[in-house]
């Protein structure tokens, strides 16, 4: 009984096995922290050292300006202790830490050990690398954990990359996109805040598109990544909805993982929904990776459209390629 049978395809899973969560303990976002490094680079700055143009980079990809400094764990302790405020909660509240990264400060000791020990945190910590999907693969991971009877209470989920110092600044196709950013939610078990549906899938086939060794710069082909993203994402969020018995005119708050803002207006034209539904941090961001999640809940929660009740959903996608999708009711 609540054996997993995976799904091929989207690598969601079938009922039979959430029925091995306990569907009567449900979660919802207690705190949000949003802060991001201090410098700022313009595409004016990119101007004067790469044959590139602000017009250019604005027209392809949205962006105006990125932020930029500090290691990973610095970041995301910066935003676990801005999230631990805002919930009104103490260190000793938290029950478990996940951190989403593809930057680690180390090889070992896992990232989220030493934002553990920044936060005078108590308890566990773990690391997930789903590159761009990782906050939401986290989200998921940390929500089906809480749901065990025997699962943690209250978990720390951080979304934080350095991206820019795995960065060629001399590398126009990659260096305009990407900036530093962290962001992080306090989840607590409580009556009000559900997860409706989720989908996460990888294709480790696609490897060659967007990848970056040890010691290397992020390689990217930008226009097959573009492509294969749109796709992944519209039918990320349909299985995902499919789950939670919606569609997409039903989502109240779109949550894209920020990008390129022509890949979140052709999302949204293939799902058929209004680009008034989402949040656009990018023009000011940069593509912040694991970050632009959490970052971009912070914005739709200071544009005050994060109500109880509210159907959210969250996609994400970046190298693997690895994608997912949660649905929540907020
Ligand atoms: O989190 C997931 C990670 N990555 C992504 O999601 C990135 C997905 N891809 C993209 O966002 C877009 O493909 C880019 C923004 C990277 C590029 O936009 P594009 O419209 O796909 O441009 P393109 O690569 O097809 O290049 C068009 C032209 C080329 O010149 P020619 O061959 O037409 O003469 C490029 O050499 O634009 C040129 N180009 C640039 N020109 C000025 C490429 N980069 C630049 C630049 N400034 N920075």
């Amino acid at each position: 009984q609540g054996r997993a049978r995976v799904r091929r395809r989207t690598g969601h899973i079938e009922p039979a096995h959430r029925l091995a969560a306990d569907e009567r303990i449900t979660v919802r976002v207690a705190g949000i922290g949003p802060p991001l490094p201090d410098n700022i680079v313009t595409n004016h700055d990119h101007e004067r050292t790469l044959d590139t143009t602000d017009e250019w980079i604005r027209d392809r990809a949205g962006i105006a300006e990125r932020r930029t400094g500090g290691v990973t764990s610095e970041l995301a302790a910066r935003a676990g202790k801005a999230a631990l405020a805002d919930a009104g909660m103490a260190p000793d509240d938290i029950d478990l830490l996940i951190l989403a990264t593809c930057t680690p400060d180390q090889r070992f000791p896992a990232t989220s050990a030493t934002v553990q020990a920044d936060l005078g945190l108590t308890c566990g910590a773990l690391d997930v690398n789903a590159v761009c999907a990782g906050f939401t693969y986290a989200y998921i991971t940390a929500y089906l954990m809480m749901t065990a009877p025997t699962g943690p209470e209250r978990v720390l989920v951080c979304g934080t990359d350095t991206l820019t110092s795995i960065t060629d600044w001399t590398d126009r196709n990659t260096a305009i996109l990407f900036g530093d950013g962290s962001g992080a939610v306090v989840l607590e078990r409580h009556e009000q805040g559900r997860l409706l549906g989720w989908d996460a899938g990888a294709d480790g086939n696609l490897k060659p598109i967007l990848f970056c060794d040890h010691d290397g710069f992020i390689q990217m082909e930008g226009r097959e990544v573009f492509k294969k993203a749109v796709r992944a994402v519209v039918g990320s969020v349909e299985a995902a909805l499919a789950q939670a018995g919606l569609t997409p005119a039903d989502i109240d708050v779109l949550l894209p993982h920020q990008a390129n803002i022509r890949i979140i207006e052709a999302v949204c034209q293939r799902l058929d929904v209004s680009m008034e539904i989402t949040h656009n941090v990018l023009e000011h961001t940069g593509n912040t990776s694991s970050a632009s999640i959490p970052l971009t809940m912070a914005a739709a929660a200071d544009n005050g459209v994060l109500h109880p009740g509210s159907i959210v959903c969250m996609t994400g996608f970046g190298a693997g390629m690895a994608w997912a999708s949660a649905v929540v009711e907020w």
